[in-house]
């Protein structure tokens, strides 16, 4: 096997989210968010799946924990539940706060690296009932939030994530309806998507005004978009505009200070520049600390329509088609192209001021054979993390700061509006007994990350 070694002090982590990981969502205060709401409503979540039982991740974080410790892993990326933090979005819960200090102090004693983010889709049901991200309000509500938790947490957290991927909350949520709050509309959409970037300023703000010296960052999927006939006119159109919706609109103001304009206009049907008031810019770009990036897929899109394919997260763009190729794929359907993970940190190095970047999450859902007693030998998905690792390190090679990976994810876990069909562990869950179980994947990682290097497949 190819002798691939990473930079020395490479961090090597796994990923989880409140929601999809913690159950326990009635407990110590904590109320609705709009994914509890969301689950309810019938249709909506595969197999009517919700929040419960998740992984119990509350209450056996300090045995997960050690496994993470047993795995060498050195940092884990959790998110924090904001309904937890600030109930109904309103005054601080000091139990909720308590956990997410309890589960920090755990990890530094296990000399673990905790990496929270604020904000992994789980807005209050209460703020979803004003108006939710297309009311500017909930911007300076978050940044609330982020001040209660960076002042609980400061003094043990160094590294700070904003969100979570904006995207898949303004387009899915408020446009697609297949996220929480389940909407259908792209004016809200367009909304979401300026007020979730100024909370992301907000709380940068906040996070460095209590606590200077923090590292702070933002995670955004990222996929290279690529027109199916490169020769189309309509396809390369379909294919400018997706990019910009999904990348650029995103890039753009956090990196440069300016939302792209031909997206602009794109949107203006829509009423996006009338959220952008005087100095938001400003503070949507403060400087960051370094860019999470997340990488599943690529997209190959045409303007051939789709038929029926029901509300688009596109904003006005609904002829769309993702065509199947000639590719392996995952459990998702999604395919599997390792090498659009090194075309996408090369797309951020080339096009963007430079800034450490972090792979925040990549992996996949594979369907694992367990028979309650045995191993798991998921070797498709041990596989894809080792082609990913190696498609990352060509970027590195070729110049890019990248600085750790986080695979997505430590734990089997809720897959949002799939449930607990689809199974990321790299640690099986039996979600009956809760017994943890490490799959093959999980103990090769484990090789790779106290080695710093790639380690063959066995
Ligand atoms: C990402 C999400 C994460 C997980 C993976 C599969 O978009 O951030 O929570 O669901 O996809």
């Amino acid at each position: 096997m190819e002798n691939i070694v990473f930079p020395q002090g490479f961090l090597w982590g796994a990923a989880t989210a409140a929601f999809q990981v913690e159950g326990a969502t009635d407990v110590d205060g904590r109320t609705d968010s709009i994914w509890d709401e969301f689950c309810r409503q019938p249709g909506k979540v595969v197999g009517g799946d919700c929040g419960e039982p998740a992984a119990d991740h509350y209450r056996r974080f300090e045995q997960d924990v050690a496994m993470m410790a047993d795995l060498g892993l050195k940092a884990y990326r959790f998110s924090i539940a904001w309904p937890r933090v600030r109930p109904d979005g309103g005054k601080v819960n000091q139990a909720g706060l308590d956990f997410y200090k309890r589960l920090v102090d755990s990890l530094l004693a296990h000399d673990i690296a905790p990496w929270p983010t604020l904000y992994h889709w789980d807005l209050p049901q209460k703020l979803e009932e004003v108006g939710g991200w297309a009311n500017r309000d909930t911007a300076f509500r978050f940044a609330d939030y982020a001040a209660a938790t960076v002042e609980a947490l400061g003094d043990r957290v160094s590294t700070w994530t904003t969100m979570n991927e904006p995207w898949c909350s303004a387009f899915l949520g408020y446009a697609g309806g297949i996220h929480a709050p389940g909407r259908t509309e792209p004016e809200a959409a367009v909304a979401a998507v300026h007020h979730l970037l100024l909370a992301h300023g907000l709380a940068t703000d906040t996070i460095r005004s209590a606590q200077p010296d923090a590292k702070v960052g933002i995670t955004l999927n990222m996929y290279p978009i690529i027109p199916v006939n490169p020769d189309d006119p309509g396809d390369i159109d379909v294919a400018r505009r997706l990019d910009g919706l999904q990348q650029r609109i995103f890039l753009d103001p956090l990196l440069r200070g300016e939302y792209p304009a031909d997206i602009v206009e794109d949107l203006e049907p829509f009423g996006f520049s009338a959220h952008v008031k005087p100095g938001d810019l400003d503070i949507i770009s403060a400087p960051l600390d370094m860019l999470g990036v997340n990488y599943y897929t690529e997209h190959y899109v045409s303007s051939t329509p789709d038929g029926d394919a029901g509300p688009s997260p596109w904003v006005g763009v609904q002829h769309a088609s993702f065509p199947p190729r000639d590719a392996p794929i995952t459990d998702m359907g999604w395919e599997v192209r390792p090498d659009g993970l090194t075309t996408v940190l090369l797309r951020v190095h080339n096009d963007y001021p430079r800034l450490p970047l972090y792979i925040t999450e990549n992996g996949a859902a594979f369907r694992d054979d367990f028979s309650g007693t045995g191993a798991i030998d998921d070797v498709d998905r041990t596989g894809f993390i080792a082609s990913h690792l190696r498609a990352a390190h060509t970027a590195i090679e070729a110049g890019v700061d990248l600085r750790g990976y986080f695979c997505w994810s430590l734990l089997d876990n809720f897959e949002w509006a799939e449930g607990y069909a689809k199974r990321f562990g790299i640690v099986h869950v039996d979600y009956d007994t809760q017994i943890r179980t490490p799959k093959m994947s999980a103990r090769w990682y484990s090789r790779v990350a106290k080695d710093n290097a790639l380690v063959a497949v066995s």
